[in-house]
């Protein structure tokens, strides 16, 4: 069995916590929340959902007493401030980054054998922060945002095409924000790629709602999104912790793979119960290869902002 530990018990925090502990494959859960009270009283909550939906997991909050991370096999990072609406991921840069730096190191210190998965947006640069700060192997810090947007990417498909969403597989790189780079050409609806089956126009629609899709709903809520984020960090932790080895795009550590470096980005990856197990190197045309390095432009001048 396993444990989890959550910093941050906001929307995300504690929708990641929910999905896990619903989940059963993890002895505990830890959120922890700066907030007087409110990661204990998040964690109450669900933990009263347990005899209702059968699941032994043990759920306990606590206000950023660190100690209760001790052991932790993975750690989420959702502490941080959400974008409001008419703000970018970016905007909140300055801010967020001194969070994480608060946050890191008493975690670090606490569960030095856990993986680390970074939810805090901006979310590449926010990564590559905790990574410098942490000062662990790259294999063990790992950004979720893909699995986020290909979500909403196969959302928006199946709902296009009137198929099931289990039938579709898509692949995105690049950043976490309006850079990111969905590839039509890697996806498929039950093995059939899509560029048979949709027309360009109704193909880039899509691709365009998906990558304005967190401001979409940030418009709508007043504040981002949270159940499909939480949702997607439970994937990432359950292929962690029941090494499954799936291959999911989530911004991990690029040391020369697609000719870039020293940079957090989306891209394939193989996350198992050692992290970032590979890197995938797809086989990218120019105009992808292309709209990836504007991509990581993008992120390289918002890592510009922080100071090591
Ligand atoms: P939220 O405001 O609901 O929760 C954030 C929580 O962090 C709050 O409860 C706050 O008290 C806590 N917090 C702040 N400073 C802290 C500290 N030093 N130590 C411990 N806890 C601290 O926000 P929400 O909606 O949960 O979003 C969290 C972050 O995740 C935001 O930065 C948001 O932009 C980002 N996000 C990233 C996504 C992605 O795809 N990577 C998707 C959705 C949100
Ligand atoms: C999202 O994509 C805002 O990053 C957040 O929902």
């Amino acid at each position: 069995m396993a444990k989890v530990s959550i910093i941050g018990a906001g929307n995300v925090g504690a929708t990641a916590a929910d999905v896990i502990a619903r989940s059963g494959y993890c002895h505990e859960v830890v959120l922890l929340d700066i907030k007087p009270g409110l990661a204990e009283g998040k964690a109450l909550d669900i933990a009263q959902t347990s005899p209702l939906l059968g699941f032994d997991t043990q759920v306990r909050g606590v206000t950023n007493d660190y100690k209760a991370i001790a052991d932790s096999d993975v750690v989420v990072i959702t502490s941080g401030r959400p974008r409001s609406p008419g703000m970018s991921r970016d905007d909140l840069v300055h801010v967020n980054a001194e969070i994480i730096k608060s946050v890191i190191e008493p975690a670090v210190f606490y569960a030095p054998n856990a993986i680390f998965v970074v939810v805090t947006n901006p979310l590449d640069t926010m990564t590559y922060y905790a990574y410098k700060l942490s000062r662990l192997p790259s294999q063990r810090v790992v950004g979720m945002a893909g699995v986020l947007d290909t979500a909403r990417y196969r959302y928006f498909l199946a709902q296009e095409l009137r198929a099931s969403v289990q039938d579709i597989e898509a692949m995105l790189l690049g950043g976490h924000g309006d850079t990111m780079v969905p590839l039509p050409r890697y996806t498929t609806i039950g093995g059939i790629p899509v560029v048979n089956l949709l027309s360009k126009d109704k193909l880039d629609a899509i691709i365009e709602r998906t990558k304005f899709g967190g401001g979409e709903l940030t418009k709508l809520l007043g504040t981002s999104a949270w159940y499909a984020p939480g949702t997607a960090v439970a994937q990432m932790v359950a292929s962690i912790l029941l090494d499954q080895k799936r291959i999911l795009p989530c911004s991990a550590y690029l040391q020369g793979q697609y000719g870039l470096e020293d940079i957090y980005i989306g891209v394939p990856v193989k996350l198992g119960r050692n992290g970032v197990e590979e890197i995938i190197q797809l086989a990218l045309n120019e105009e992808e290869m292309k709209l990836l390095h504007a991509s990581a432009q993008a992120v390289r001048s918002m890592n510009a902002v922080l100071k090591f």
